[in-house]
């Protein structure tokens, strides 16, 4: 494996966590984004983030410094200067096959391009390159600097070389590696949305309060946090888009979303990062 520099397209919560945990194991990172905004975000979150763990012990000075190297550009055409790449953009179909036809004219040609997707087809992705043998899913967990999942997804055209040193990469970043099948939701998604939805069902028909349902799963069931604080920190839009895949893809009614959760979207309450969700942020 000759690779020492990753390239990390998009700088929302996942891109600006992969790009951390890349710097943090000894590569040379940049983050790209086309708005400038999302950079100056990502900076000050990466920044609060591994100051909090260098304090902790959970990092080293080194990693520290090597965390704040990270380079971050708007402009696409430097990816021509990574060995590694990984897109982390928006869950927008569209706009994720734009931006993979932009890294397969940029990136060079023996470069395996990763897609952090959470639900979509791998296949489907590759299939807008030109090097659909070297295009791959590597779909990490929020927050990415702390869980050690990384779900690795071969398209229908992935070489196994490509999967083998995604493999290695993945223990390189000090993660664990799990292989799934590139069917809706991967293995992670399959089972998390539904039961997240199903909590969102027990909240709309007055089961229990959001406190409660959420508190019989963390002392219950030893879940670290309940599936309304966890779909608050995902994003509630990327949970619903997540249970529209898996309803229209797997053909079944059984991951219906519960209305609830739609009329939160549609009235921008998406978790954490607008502040309101199933519970209050500062
Ligand atoms: N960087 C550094 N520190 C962080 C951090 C980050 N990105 N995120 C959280 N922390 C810190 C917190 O600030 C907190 O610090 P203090 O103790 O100093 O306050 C510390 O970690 C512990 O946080 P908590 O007190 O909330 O305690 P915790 O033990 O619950 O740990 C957690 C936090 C690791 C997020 C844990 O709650 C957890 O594992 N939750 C479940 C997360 C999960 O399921 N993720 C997967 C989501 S699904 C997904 O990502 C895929 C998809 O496609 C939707």
């Amino acid at each position: 494996m000759n690779i020492n520099h990753i390239f990390v397209v998009g700088a929302g919560t996942m891109g600006g966590g992969i790009a951390q945990t890349s710097a943090a194991s000894g590569f040379k990172v940049t983050c790209m984004d086309t708005q400038p905004a999302a950079l100056e975000k990502a900076k000050a979150a990466i920044e609060e983030s591994a100051a909090k763990l260098l304090k902790k012990g959970a990092i080293s000075e080194t990693q520290k410094t090597a965390v704040d190297s990270i380079r971050f550009t708007t402009d696409m055409q430097t990816i021509k200067e990574a060995d590694f790449v990984i897109e982390a953009a928006t869950e927008t179909p569209e706009i994720k096959f734009q931006i993979f036809k932009d890294m397969d004219a940029y990136a060079r040609g023996e470069v395996i391009l990763a897609s952090n997707t959470s639900s979509i087809s791998i296949t489907k992705i590759a299939a807008v390159t030109q090097r659909p043998d070297r295009v791959i899913g590597m779909h990490f967990m929020n927050p990415a600097p702390l869980m050690k999942l990384v779900e690795v997804i071969r398209g229908l055209r992935t070489s196994g070389e490509t999967a083998q040193t995604v493999l290695e990469i993945c223990r390189a970043l000090g993660k664990e590696p799990v292989e799934a099948n590139d069917s809706p939701g991967f293995i992670s998604n399959r089972i998390l949305c539904p039961m997240i939805n199903e909590a969102v069902f027990a909240l709309q028909e007055g089961v229990g309060s959001p406190e409660a349902i959420d508190q019989v799963m963390k002392l219950g069931m030893n879940h670290p946090m309940g599936p309304l604080a966890l779909a608050d920190l995902i994003g509630l839009d990327v949970v619903l888009f997540i249970l529209e895949v898996l309803q229209k893809d797997l053909g079944e009614d059984k991951y219906r979303p519960a209305y609830l959760l739609k009329k939160m979207v549609n009235a921008g309450c998406l978790g954490r990062k607008t502040g309101r969700g199933f519970y209050l942020y500062q």
